[in-house]
């Protein structure tokens, strides 16, 4: 038995990170949407009621019959989880005088109440709802209260108890959030913290061996983090019968192509390296519409890729590297529920190939603790995203082999200097590194990362239809710039300009200068998303 915590997602922006909050305490979690309540599963043991952009009062709001979890299991409403008991169960809930949001500290707590068990007076909390409770559900205590917020947290201590708090237990910013969670999902529900990286592999070899069989599986390589930690497991289950296809289309990242064919190789993936960079630039020659580009690069790839699987005759599976986040269903504010992405891109549908997606139910932290508990290098694991179109979409206006030489050289030092350059964090920046998964060791209340690891993506672009004009020596040059790109972020959906130091921007502007012909200007993006994106096309 798998015990499973059951998130009910009312359509928070923070659903999935309760998600990955339980996760990280080892407790496996399902995120189902609100009204689809899987009652007959045996391995349920707690339910956690998410928030939600609606009011209670709102004719749109996701309502549910309580029944069909109260009293069976323990509960945990968060926000509007928490308004919404407080509704339908004798309470009161009305507009909040202000609008509650941002820090505060809890200045009352019950601390016999488990869901505070270990709590330190004033733990801060983030707040973040229009509505606020005025009545407390009937037979329910206040556990704690903010200055502004009476009735912050009840609970009502039934055989399976009801727990609601107001605030985002979550969020970062709620400093004792992770051991509220862990109250109760350990203290309360019982949870035995079994979900680890090693028992998810143990598990997922055993039934990766049942799915597939004797059968041969056909995977496409990209260099990133999930395709390879998908690889690699699957190698682990059925070794040779696992077939890998790793497209260049010749607009990766320097040396790339050749490094990681090195990798997986060292990792004895079974790999074809299938180098088809002239038909891809050939195609994109003279094109400068970024969508236009695109769409020749998806077309090409299925080609290529196509072409090489069709040559293993007897493939059965097509393996994918899809993550949990991939999957999700999130509800937008129509009530209607839609698929939030799709990996599955030039699947050849004439081969008749089932889909494997072995790491479709972990997020994207859960990968990277997987891939190294199979021993997997640490450069491959904590790499940055990088789009599947490469340097394409990173060099404005028309590609050529020069051009992607030329920036492929600037984006090596940048990148390399973001390796080679370490600052010591504390407290709570500390905290949001670890809590990524970046592996460093806390000494004296600091750690020590590289910027690279500190940021979630970086990359250079190059402004090929910008000159300007510069002086080398006696020499006056006419030629590009270069911008430098980097952004913090937790999901690619929001993201902030990184604040890198000036001494390692002034290293890196004076590196690529002297060092890349062709380029006599670097520049910062400090652009944040929205309204701009993280790539330039
Ligand atoms: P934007 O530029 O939309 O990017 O803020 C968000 C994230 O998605 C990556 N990205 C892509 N990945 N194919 C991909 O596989 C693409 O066409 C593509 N466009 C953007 C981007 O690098 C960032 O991580």
């Amino acid at each position: 038995m798998q015990q499973k915590i059951i998130i009910l997602d009312f359509g928070s922006q923070t659903t999935q990170l309760i998600g990955r909050r339980v996760r990280e305490l080892n407790m496996y979690c399902e995120i189902v949407p609100y009204n689809k309540f899987p009652a007959d599963d045996p391995d349920v043991i707690g339910v956690i009621l998410s928030g939600s952009p609606f009011s209670v009062y709102d004719e749109k709001a996701f309502k549910i019959d309580l029944d069909t979890v109260r009293g069976k299991y323990p509960i945990l409403g968060i926000c509007y989880g928490a308004q919404y008991i407080a509704y339908t169960n004798g309470g009161n809930v009305e507009p909040a005088g202000s609008r509650e949001y941002g820090r505060q500290n809890l200045t009352t707590i019950d601390k016999s109440c488990p869901l505070f068990q270990g709590f330190d007076d004033n733990s801060q909390v983030w707040m973040s709802h229009g509505d606020t409770i005025t009545a407390i559900p009937t037979g329910a205590h206040v556990v704690a209260s903010t200055p502004q917020v009476e009735n912050a947290a009840y609970y009502l201590p039934e055989e399976k108890p009801v727990f609601g708090v107001q605030f985002h237990p979550e969020v970062f910013h709620s400093v004792q959030g992770t051991l509220l969670l862990k109250n109760f999902v350990v203290g309360v529900c019982g949870g035995k913290q079994d979900w680890s990286a090693a028992n998810y592999i143990e598990t997922t070899v055993k039934e990766l061996r049942e799915q597939v069989g004797k059968d041969r599986v056909i995977l496409g390589l990209s260099g990133g983090v999930d395709s390879s930690v998908c690889a690699v497991l699957l190698n682990r289950a059925i070794g040779d019968q696992l077939t890998c296809i790793f497209v260049d289309h010749g607009m990766l990242r320097k040396n790339e192509f050749s490094d990681v064919m090195k990798d997986y190789e060292c990792l004895g993936l079974n790999v074809i390296g299938v180098d088809a960079s002239d038909k891809f630039l050939g195609d994109l020659e003279g094109v400068t519409e970024p969508e236009k580009k695109r769409k020749i690069i998806g077309r090409d790839f299925i080609e290529v890729f196509n072409a090489e699987a069709k040559k293993i005759t007897d493939a059965k599976w097509l393996a994918q590297g899809t993550i949990y986040p991939d999957r999700i269903e999130s509800l937008n504010i129509t009530g209607k529920v839609i698929k939030s992405h799709h990996n599955v891109g030039g699947l050849p549908e004439e081969m008749h190939l089932s889909l494997c997606e072995p790491l479709k139910w972990l997020f994207k932290d859960e990968v990277r603790r997987v891939g190294r508990e199979l021993g997997m290098p640490e450069h491959l694991i904590t790499r940055h995203p990088f789009p599947g179109p490469g340097l394409a979409v990173r060099i404005l206006g028309a590609i050529t082999r020069e051009k992607v030489r030329v920036l492929q050289d600037a984006d090596d030092i940048y990148i390399r200097g973001l390796r080679d350059y370490k600052v010591k964090l504390s407290g709570e920046e500390a905290r949001s590194v670890l809590a990524a998964g970046v592996p460093a060791n806390m000494e004296n209340g600091e750690i020590e990362v590289s910027l690279y690891d500190q940021i979630w993506q970086a990359g250079a672009i190059l402004l090929s239809e910008v000159r300007s004009v510069g002086v080398m020596g006696d020499e006056r040059t006419y030629e590009n710039p270069v911008a430098l790109r980097a952004v913090t972020s937790t999901d690619a959906m929001t993201a902030d300009w990184a604040h890198l130091p000036y001494d390692f921007m002034a290293k890196v502007s004076n590196d690529i200068i002297n060092k890349v012909k062709g380029v006599n200007r670097v520049c910062y993006d400090i652009s944040s998303k929205p309204p701009a994106t993280i790539e330039w096309e």
